[in-house]
């Protein structure tokens, strides 16, 4: 059996798509051996999207769409493996993060999707999920869990500081001063760029922010949507689609407004929300962009504007923007099947250390 090789497959809070990681895991070295990211069918997005919302058969209806996903993963997690020359034996566990569907810290549980069993039987692996309920029975949030992991890699490149923005459908900082560690969700990432575009002119999201970038902010809508309670909230916060979602945009009356307009508020929305920090923080230097977001040129190259960090991909890293969350939680696994007590008090607001993650062995 090889030593060190874990899974990570991540569904993000975009619900665009599966971004699978093979990595080989040391205190000295992290590799990325193969990975895959899988776009979803309209079909299956829209079913997931559906999923955020009470529904009579949201019981049901949960458990057959986390075992589509599972089933949507397993040959793809074989395929890997086999590229790679590898057997199922070689791999000491999957880290699986299906899809939220809901995330509610204040009333003790966050709910991500999928069928661990039929993961784990069918790839032959050990797979670790439900990696959040464990901080939020401590008092913790659940959210952000990838913090630690971007210390880890900054610590394999002998770094000392830095800050980590995760631009997925929402957005979360990690900022890392010596050995302190501090993260939270700053708000809306792509969600609302998605969701308007996607009502409006029908595509899954605006490729390089270009249609935002036709036009012009609407400074009083901006602020209206600035004002909301949650920007203003003391970490640790989280946030997710039960807070941040269609029926909040409702509330500022978007017809009234150009359409591009509208969009280009909203990507100034993510911007102002996530500059407010980055201002107290120059002195942090470097921050590494990662998730999908990094892919937006003009939102990259508005919060480049007025700011005096060195912004770079995690590609400078040697890791794929897109694969940070993937590879994240094929760590988070070999944290817990080497009964790693982790420590996010700074970050989620958890009372002590803790497991994170549930084993079930094929
Ligand atoms: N080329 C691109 N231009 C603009 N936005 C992009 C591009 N590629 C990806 N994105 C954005 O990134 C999102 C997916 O990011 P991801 O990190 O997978 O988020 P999540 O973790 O929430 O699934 C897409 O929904 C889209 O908004
Ligand atoms: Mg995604």
């Amino acid at each position: 059996m090889q030593k060190n090789l874990f899974i990570g497959v991540m569904s993000g809070t975009s619900s665009d798509g599966l971004d699978i990681a093979l990595c080989k895991i040391t205190p000295q070295n992290f590799t990325i051996l193969n990975s895959i990211s899988k776009k979803y069918s309209s079909r299956i997005k829209q079913d997931i999207l559906k999923l955020n919302q009470s529904a009579f058969d949201d019981l049901e209806s949960s458990q057959a769409m986390g075992y589509r996903i599972s089933k949507i993963c397993i040959p793809l997690i074989n395929q890997l493996i086999n590229q790679n020359k590898l057997k199922s034996t070689d791999i000491q566990a999957i880290g699986f993060h299906g899809p939220t569907i809901r995330h509610q810290p204040n009333k003790n549980f966050s709910i991500q999707i999928g069928n661990e069993f039929i993961l784990a039987d069918k790839t032959n692996i050990p797979v670790v999920h439900d990696f959040r309920n464990m901080d939020i029975a401590n008092g913790g949030q659940g959210a952000p869990l990838i913090p630690l992991f971007h210390k880890y890699l900054l610590n394999l490149k002998g770094i000392k500081k830095g800050i980590f923005l995760n631009l997925g459908g929402f957005a979360n900082l990690t900022i890392i001063d010596q050995q302190s560690v501090t993260g939270f969700d700053t708000g809306p990432g792509n969600i609302f760029l998605d969701l308007w575009i996607k009502k409006c002119l029908n595509k899954n999201y605006d490729q390089k922010g270009v249609w935002a970038k036709s036009g012009k902010i609407i400074p009083s809508l901006l602020q209206k949507m600035l004002a909301d309670p949650f920007f203003r909230k003391k970490t640790p916060k989280s946030t997710g689609r039960d807070y941040f979602n269609e029926q909040w945009l409702q509330k500022f009356n978007l017809k009234n407004f150009n359409e591009n307009d509208v969009q280009r508020t909203l990507l100034e929305l993510t911007v102002c929300s996530i500059q407010r920090h980055l201002k107290k923080l120059i002195h942090l230097e470097n921050l590494f962009i990662c998730g999908g977001g990094a892919f937006n040129t003009f939102l990259i190259e508005k919060l480049a504007q007025h700011n005096q960090l060195k912004i770079k991909t995690t590609e400078n890293l040697s890791i794929d923007p897109q694969l940070i969350e993937a590879c994240g939680f094929a760590w988070l696994a070999q944290q817990r099947v080497s009964m790693k007590r982790l420590n996010y008090q700074k970050i989620t607001g958890s009372r002590k250390n803790n497991l994170l993650g549930v084993i079930v062995h094929p």
